[in-house]
């Protein structure tokens, strides 16, 4: 990243509990997410997703979305966001209170019929209904385009193909856009040519970029798109997560890896990464397995070791 086009803070929004634990083999009780979402709130990242108002014959993990987004503890300084797929999810989203609603459909038909069982036009039908719904709420709205850099099941999707559907999403007065790289598929000169795209065409429309590391890409990914002038990006603790109607899906870029490597390049993001790191490190007990997030395992660049004793410093 270039000096010159370092932005002021880079915003971090965490999806452990949503996108992070829609795809875990075992249900994490209620009262575990609340924990781990009132730590999360106390580490400064701008934004958490809490959960997803989904059929909980879809996501069964999820089910307790309710009880979720009214039990913890709200900062003023956090930003609260839930997934929600049709006008139902919007509802019950807004009566909890949430700050922001993530509408999602994919780019791709295929995907949006496995995921969320709607063709295109029945996604963005019902995002229009939701807009009309959610008109007297102080809920913002926010769009994610998944499949945005490439599909399971379609492949590549063209450019123009997603900037059409960002225009529609803003036609339906969505505020904001998120573009998902829902299986890893893009690579760092595709993310930079379409954040420009974005930013040509949608000017300060605020973008968000969610990348999954399924290829190893994610975090070069990132950095392109920090460098083509993004500055929010979604990241979930530990690297976990992933979409169970995504074939060989695999998790999210792990924000303790993600602060970590900004903290090294002198890039703000508010977050304190001591305090995640923790709360990474914590995961492999709360979930029953290992994390693939790398910083919580091999500790910060600047945690030393003390010497191997008996060096010899002089020449003999
Ligand atoms: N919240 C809770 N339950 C909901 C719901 C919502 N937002 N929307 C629908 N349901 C319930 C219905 O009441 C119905 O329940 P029943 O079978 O007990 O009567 C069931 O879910 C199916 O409803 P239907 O309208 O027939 O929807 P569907 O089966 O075509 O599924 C979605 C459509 C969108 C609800 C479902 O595919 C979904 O929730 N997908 C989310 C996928 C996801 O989260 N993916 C990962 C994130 S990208
Ligand atoms: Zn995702």
């Amino acid at each position: 990243m270039s000096g010159a086009e370092v932005p002021a803070r880079v915003h971090i929004q965490e999806v452990v509990t949503r996108d992070g634990l829609q795809i875990e083999p075992r249900f994490l009780p209620t009262e575990q997410k609340i924990a781990l979402i009132d730590a999360l709130s106390d580490t400064g990242v701008a934004k958490i997703e809490v959960t997803s108002f989904v059929s909980p014959k879809a996501v069964p993990n999820l089910a307790d979305a309710a009880e979720v987004a009214r039990g913890i503890r709200r900062r003023p300084d956090v930003v609260y966001v839930a997934l929600v797929p049709n006008l139902r999810g919007a509802q019950e989203a807004i009566a909890a209170g949430m700050d922001e609603l993530n509408l999602v459909m994919s780019v791709s038909e295929t995907h949006n019929l496995a995921n969320m069982r709607m063709t295109p036009a029945q996604s963005l039908d019902g995002f229009r209904a939701i807009t009309a719904a959610a008109a007297g709420s102080p809920a913002r709205l926010n769009g994610s385009i998944a499949t945005a850099f490439g599909c399971p099941f379609e492949g590549a999707q063209p450019e123009d193909k997603v900037l059409a559907l960002a225009e529609r999403y803003l036609e339906a007065g969505l505020h904001s856009v998120t573009l998902a790289d829902t299986t890893g598929m893009a690579n760092p000169r595709q993310v930079a040519r379409l954040v420009a795209a974005f930013r040509a065409r949608f000017g300060t429309v605020p973008l968000t970029l969610h990348f999954h590391n399924t290829r190893g890409m994610g975090l070069a990914n990132a950095l392109a798109a920090l460098d083509a002038g993004a500055d929010r990006l979604d990241a979930s603790l530990g690297g976990i997560g992933g979409c169970p109607f995504a074939p060989g899906a695999t998790g999210n870029i792990s924000t303790e890896d993600l602060v970590h490597m900004l903290e090294e390049m002198g890039v703000p993001t508010g977050v304190d990464l001591g305090r995640l790191i923790s709360l990474a490190q914590g995961l492999p007990a709360r979930l029953g397995h290992d994390i693939p997030g790398q910083v919580a395992k091999a500790g910060r660049s600047g945690d030393l070791h003390p010497a191997p004793p008996g060096l010899c410093r002089t020449v003999p």
